[in-house]
């Protein structure tokens, strides 16, 4: 589809369908929602996003997992198995703070890399985007400042928007948060700070562990907490794991070890969407008690609990070390295709060109040549070579960005990265051509 038509397709889709002869159609609704939507607007890139679902688009856009590794077999002998030995009870309402011998399933998996809690202090969510709406709805009120990586995760930007946060900033490098500069954005008294340290959506860095240590004792020096989500920190295809900064900072006040009460700074998030399937929308907020119980009663008023047959049917998939194996498996397919992808930009981009290399997850980071933007480039790659990708400007809070692109690398298989890595680059040159 030519450009234009792709414009006029996104426009649509941008007024919604109440619109007659491109003018708005009031309705009684349209004139009483509330003041603070008036943040919550569309992005153009986005709605255009939704138009490269077409077969003979390359999309590196999306962050989605590979299919080709859903679990479909385990989930349908489990859904078989929860049915015929709990029917009744998957089919009830349930415990908002979710099923207990998959809490306990997460506790003793999330034992193993480092963090120390009990059952209570786990809260099952529809995916961990309801776990940071909810941290939303908790802590957020209107004109309080979050602290944020930038760029950082789309999601949770959407999520506080809502509560009408607003943001500081600190910027990233490869090494992550750039800690030097996080001090002075302290002063500015955020409520919390929101850190990816594990192969960060948008641009697949990781927090080394030196700045994991320095992040945690400026945190405490100046009283403010942190939220740690880490949905990808199982997917690494090369180097050691590095500690959460949860178990950090429990270290730090010598707490949430052992059989002591977890009291720490830090609320933790991870998600099974990819380590077994994002349709399950199952997830999890790591907290103390007291903050548990606070927000079971924000999630009281969203969605009563998450799904008890999906919560039952994850647990039957994930127990007797399944989730382990699938992980494995995961990380092989992965860092095939990260590979693949960092190979064939070697060979089709511009040296100009910069892209970071990330030691896991499913994104990395494209810096283009000077000069250029990457809005520029998602419109002439989509109309001319048929390639999607995400500009990065959507993933700053304050602004920036525009040389910057996200790609992923999880959805597509090695052939179609190469050959989308190949256009894109195509793409790159001739716009690099046509400013000289
Ligand atoms: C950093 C980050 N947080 C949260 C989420 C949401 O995950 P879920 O599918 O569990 O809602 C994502 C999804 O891509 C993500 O990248």
């Amino acid at each position: 589809m030519p450009l234009p038509a792709l414009e006029i397709e996104a426009q649509k889709l941008l007024n919604g369908n109440g619109r007659k002869n491109g003018q708005a159609v009031p309705t009684l609704w349209s004139e009483r929602f509330a003041q603070r939507t008036q943040r919550m607007t569309s992005s153009v890139i986005r709605e255009l996003l939704k138009l490269v679902e077409k077969p003979d688009v390359i999309s590196f856009a999306g962050g989605l997992p590979a299919p080709d590794v859903f679990p479909c077999a385990e989930v349908e002998a489990a859904t078989h198995k929860v049915l015929a030995e709990h029917g009744r009870a998957a089919l009830q309402y349930a415990a908002t703070e979710g099923y207990l011998p998959l809490r306990e399933l997460l506790v003793r998996h999330m034992a193993r890399y480092g963090i120390k809690v009990k059952p209570a202090n786990v809260l099952i969510t529809s995916g961990s985007q309801q776990g940071l709406d909810l941290i939303g709805k908790l802590f957020v009120n209107p004109g309080d400042r979050i602290l944020t990586e930038s760029p950082t995760y789309l999601g949770a930007l959407q999520a506080w928007s809502a509560y009408q946060a607003d943001y500081l900033t600190v910027p990233i490098d490869d090494d992550g948060l750039d800690v030097e500069q996080l001090e002075a954005q302290l002063r500015g008294g955020p409520k919390f700070l929101y850190i990816l340290p594990n192969f960060q959506n948008p641009a697949g860095v990781t927090l080394s562990l030196e700045r994991r240590r320095k992040l945690v004792e400026l945190a405490n020096h100046y009283g403010a907490p942190i939220v740690e989500d880490d949905p990808y920190g199982q997917l690494r295809y090369e180097g050691e794991h590095l500690p959460p900064i949860v178990q950090i900072d429990a270290e730090y006040h010598d707490c949430g070890g052992g059989d002591g009460e977890f009291t720490g700074d830090v609320l933790y998030l991870s998600t099974l969407s990819k380590t077994l399937a994002p349709g399950l929308r199952i997830a999890w907020v790591v907290a103390p008690e007291s903050v548990i119980a606070r927000l079971v009663q924000m999630k009281q008023g969203a969605d009563l609990h998450t799904s008890t047959f999906g919560q039952m049917v994850a647990y039957e998939v994930a127990r007797d070390g399944f989730l382990d194996r699938h992980v494995r498996r995961i990380r092989e397919l992965y860092g095939q295709r990260r590979d693949a992808m960092l190979a064939a930009l070697d060979r089709h981009f511009p040296q100009e060109a910069r892209w970071t290399r990330p030691a896991g997850g499913l994104f990395l980071w494209l810096t283009l040549p000077a000069g250029l933007d990457s809005a520029a480039l998602l419109r002439q790659a989509l109309e001319q070579e048929k390639v999607a990708f995400v500009p990065g400007a959507a993933f700053f809070p304050r602004g920036g960005g525009e040389r910057t692109c996200r790609l992923n690398f999880s959805y597509c298989g090695p052939d179609v990265i190469e050959e989308g890595i190949r256009r894109l680059g195509r793409v790159v040159k001739r716009l690099m051509a046509e400013r000289r």
